[in-house]
């Protein structure tokens, strides 16, 4: 078992400073995070009741694209309730045992965050059942006839699960989780706040049109809107006057690949695949990640949901089309619309 962490927020504060010396950009408080204003509202009621009652919060199930805050909210919820967090990932979790010396070092209302929750082994899933709902877990020793098991008590904990893929849980799993919530892209407004925020724990200035230059090209995604302020910082220091203006983020993201959409290398590689390998689709997924040479998974979690948000993807039921707003901002000519039979009616998402 890899990548398994307690933390308090003290601690993880210490860590990053101690191990790169670079500023967290993450709000540690729900107070400082920008935007998901529902989602941040329902949540703090939730933790103040819980404190109120000297309770133990609900399980909460954080689903949506890479980058939007989903690990920074589990942090944040275990700040708020002032007790400890245990990081590890589906992935990180390969045997029934990893999890179970985890589960019964649990403190009371603790709370234990699972990333990439869609690749628990199954067998490891299956202890989770009910330790979230009775927070006991059943262990058996033995095989066939002498086959007994023994029902350990845990102490009752908050787990708190985070996925990029909430169609890949299975519904016991899925059904166990009282607070269930989807993270949707920031607004440019919101972006523009975040990169003001971060740029003043970074400590270079900025104004409103620069910030809202980054803010522009962050895909709606504020991981990606601090990793291109950090890159346009940079590039402030070594060829402007350290300042972040309009002119100073245009230059650098321009330098970076970035174009005025955010549409970074890969996302463009994918649509000019559509485009003119595949006639502008409809087209499979697996056949553009073969032709691109890249795991299908990357292309559905990372590149797919903001072509399809931003309009320039559409999935139809038999396949992925680029749409025309794809071809005009790529400059590409030999758009046609899709033919009216219904195989090629398009599908909500
Ligand atoms: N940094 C990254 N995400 C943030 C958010 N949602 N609010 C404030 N700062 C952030």
């Amino acid at each position: 078992m890899e990548d398994t962490n307690r933390e308090s927020c003290d601690e993880m504060e210490g860590h990053a400073e101690e191990l790169h010396s670079i500023p967290d950009l993450r709000p540690k408080r729900f107070s400082e995070y920008i935007g998901q204003k529902q989602i941040v509202e329902t949540l703090q009621i939730a933790v103040e009741a819980t404190r109120k009652r000297s309770d133990v919060l609900d399980h909460v199930l954080f689903y949506g694209p890479p980058g939007l805050g989903k690990t920074t909210l589990a942090h944040i919820i275990s700040n708020e309730l002032d007790v400890p967090l245990v990081h590890t990932s589906g992935p990180a979790l390969e045997k029934g045992g990893d999890l179970i010396s985890i589960l019964t070092h649990l403190k009371q209302g603790d709370v234990l965050f699972i990333d990439e929750i869609h690749r628990l082994p199954k067998i490891v899933e299956e202890f989770l059942y009910s330790a979230m709902e009775d927070f006991a877990i059943d262990i058996i020793f033995d095989k066939g006839m002498n086959a007994r098991s023994y029902r350990a008590k845990l102490e009752p904990f908050t787990l708190v699960g985070a996925t990029t893929r909430a169609g890949l849980l299975s519904s016991p799993l899925r059904e166990r989780f009282g607070i269930q919530r989807p993270l949707d892209f920031y607004t440019i407004a919101e972006l523009q706040k975040v990169i003001v925020r971060s740029a003043a724990i970074l400590d270079v200035t900025i104004d409103e049109e620069g910030a809202l230059e980054i803010a522009n090209r962050s895909r709606g995604t504020p991981r990606i809107a601090n990793q291109l302020l950090r890159r346009v910082r940079d590039f402030a220091q070594v060829r402007a006057d350290g300042h972040i203006n309009k002119k100073v983020a245009t230059d650098a993201l321009k330098l970076e690949g970035i174009d005025k959409l955010g549409l970074n290398p890969l996302d463009v590689r994918f649509l000019n695949v559509i485009i003119e390998f595949y006639k502008g689709g409809p087209v499979g997924l697996e056949a553009i990640a073969a032709t691109m040479q890249e795991e299908p998974d990357t292309l559905i979690d990372v590149v797919e949901p903001f072509l399809l948000k931003a309009g320039l993807l559409i999935r139809t039921s038999s396949g992925r089309r680029a749409t025309e707003l794809a071809y005009k901002h790529l400059n590409k000519t030999g758009f046609k619309k899709a033919g009216g039979s219904s195989s090629q009616l398009e599908l909500p998402q």
